[in-house]
């Protein structure tokens, strides 16, 4: 039968990285995991027993579409709670995951053909998912001195109907201080473009705290997740705050795709809003992960590294040592039994030269991981 042409994605290259470990896990061998963007531990405690609570006279039907409303007001203070901003709980939208609100959000604000800026490196599902619903991602190349995130002069004749941007970033972890969110959204509203703002790793930073586009604009979509600093990724929730006059045209769209985020999803999520001490445990660990990788990678040889702001990825330039990250991965997972991810994911053109390191895992994985990685180079 035939297929349209805009469902020509590319595969995620990680995934192939995440078969070839389970092969070498069957086989026998133990494989520490340093390419997976997620972390090992589940949803906290009362999440769960909330659900089980529900589960006990509660059929769990279908939600109204933008979501259980005390999900939306328990969302809306968040922002209070954390950024000291007022927001109106109607202009939260519950979705399945980030990755639902990408659908939503660029089927919302463009037309088919419509350009729309996204930086590389950057998350792969931007660029595929823009071109499965025909639209053109345009990729920005950005600069190391920017600290790989895109700047106002970037955009220039591109002719963009629409920007988005993460921070923190997957893969490198950097941020977007309010100066340059402020710059950035500024250069898009004043060439007419729709500006969306992933914030799926806010909670998860280490040094200064992320800063949210409603901060700074009410013309903007933001997007998160209870996928990262909730520790909930299976459980497909997240959520979209989008300007008043938007509300009623992501509503019908989101009641003819989805009918509803899972409801058993959104009860769990409410109550792991409130799950603070378990969530904060969760980021000590990736905190002292992040240091613990900041003096491992050079010492194993991965010394053109930059220290990352909030996530749990490294992205390594290791141009010094391969042309062809993809082998150059494949190596390090047959010899050392290490699990990394090529760059190539995160930017077609330049990820030839570059790895990411995920260090969501255990800290004992971790030392396992740097530790292996130090004797593999010592031997290269
Ligand atoms: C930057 C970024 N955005 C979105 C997603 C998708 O997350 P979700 O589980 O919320 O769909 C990911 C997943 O890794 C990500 O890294």
């Amino acid at each position: 039968m035939r297929n349209s042409t805009r469902s020509e994605v590319d595969p995620f290259i990680v995934m192939d990285v995440m078969e070839a470990a389970r092969k070498a896990e069957e086989a026998g061998r133990r494989i520490i995991h340093m390419e997976v963007g997620q972390p090992s531990t589940g949803a906290p405690e009362e999440a769960q027993q909330a659900l089980v609570r529900a589960l006990e006279n509660d059929a769990l039907g279908y939600t109204v579409a933008l979501g259980l409303p005390a999900l939306r007001e328990r969302i809306a203070r968040m922002y209070g709670e954390w950024y000291n901003v007022d927001l109106d709980p109607g202009r939260v939208v519950v979705t399945s995951g980030s990755s639902g609100a990408f659908l939503l959000a660029f089927t919302a604000l463009f037309d088919s053909g419509d350009r729309v800026g996204i930086g590389a490196p950057g998350y792969p599902s931007y660029r595929q998912i823009l071109h499965a619903l025909g639209l053109t991602p345009v990729d920005i190349e950005t600069a190391a001195e920017n600290r790989l995130q895109p700047v106002p002069s970037d955009l220039s004749g591109l002719d963009l109907a629409g920007l988005m941007v993460a921070s923190p970033a997957n893969p490198t972890g950097t941020m977007l201080n309010r100066d340059a969110m402020a710059a950035l959204i500024g250069a898009t509203q004043e060439a007419g473009a729709a500006f969306i703002s992933d914030e799926i790793y806010h909670g998860i930073e280490y040094e200064a705290k992320a800063v949210t586009a409603l901060e700074l604009t009410n013309d903007a979509y933001v997007i998160n997740s209870f996928s990262k600093y909730f520790s909930m990724t299976g459980w497909r929730v997240g959520w979209m705050v989008v300007p008043e006059d938007h509300v009623r045209v992501v509503e019908r769209l989101a009641q003819n795709m989805f009918i509803c985020a899972p409801h058993a999803s959104q009860v769990a999520a409410l109550a792991a809003m409130d799950c603070e001490e378990e969530l904060q445990a969760n980021l000590a660990v990736y905190a002292r992960n992040r240091q613990l990788m900041l003096e491992g990678l050079p010492k194993a040889g991965f010394s053109k590294i930059a220290p990352p702001d909030g996530a749990f990825y490294v992205y390594a330039d290791v141009s010094e040592l391969t042309q062809d990250s993809r082998a150059f991965a494949a190596e390090i997972l047959e010899k050392a039994g290490v699990a990394v991810t090529p760059g190539l994911d995160f930017d077609p053109v330049r990820g030839a030269t570059t790895l990411r390191f995920s260090y969501a895992r255990s800290t004992a994985d971790i030392e396992e991981g740097l530790s292996r990685l130090r004797s593999f180079m010592e031997n290269r």
